[in-house]
């Protein structure tokens, strides 16, 4: 299985590597140079930022080389609103070619917001984001803006890794037994 994850603060790079340390393997940024998998499973832990998934592409590029479970799991606020979560997953599918989207599962983890440690070009557009959700009435809001207002800054919660290991665990099985 290679595991892979695209953070910019560390919040998807810790979800990972707890995974990997779950199923016994190990954790890679995807920017890394790695060979694919042996059993052609991929799981990728991406961050998102202003509705894209950081790191993608190259996931993208990676998993292509497999031939088992293409596993996207989005870290990023909204992960409760269900138009949200449907907007994110098409621009997921998107993202990949034709071939690729009968092996594609999605699955989401709450991110968090460690505003002191953003750097320059992220701290302003948080503000912006930030700016524009209050001047808008709540009816009005984007599920984007109602997420961003209502964005954790604690510590990323680990406990969901294990019910995600076993999702995984189950779409690779059933993948495996597809004709
Ligand atoms: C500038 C900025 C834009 C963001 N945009 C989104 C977004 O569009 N959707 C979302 O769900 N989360 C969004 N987030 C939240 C991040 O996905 C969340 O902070 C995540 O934990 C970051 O992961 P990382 O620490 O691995 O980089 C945004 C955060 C920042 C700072």
């Amino acid at each position: 299985m290679l595991i892979l994850y695209g953070s910019k603060y560390g919040t998807s790079q810790r979800y990972a590597e707890e995974f990997a340390r779950l199923v016994g393997e190990s954790a890679h940024p995807v920017r890394e140079k790695l060979a694919p998998p042996q059993d052609g499973v991929t799981v990728f832990f991406g961050a998102v930022y202003v509705g894209k998934v950081h790191g993608l592409k190259r996931a993208v590029r990676l998993a292509a080389r497999g031939e088992c479970l293409f596993a996207v799991v989005t870290v990023g606020f909204a992960v409760a609103d269900e138009s949200y979560r449907k907007q994110l997953e098409a621009s997921v599918r998107a993202a990949c070619p034709e071939r690729l989207l009968p092996r594609l599962k999605q699955y989401r983890l709450r991110g968090r917001l460690n505003e002191p440690a953003l750097k320059g070009g992220d701290k302003f557009l948080l503000r912006l984001l930030h700016t524009a959700a209050e001047k808008t009435p709540a009816s009005e809001q984007t599920p984007e803006m109602r997420a961003l207002l209502a964005a954790p800054a604690d510590l990323p919660d680990l406990a969901p890794l294990k019910e995600l290991k076993e999702d995984i665990a189950r779409d690779i099985s059933s993948d495996r037994t597809r004709p």
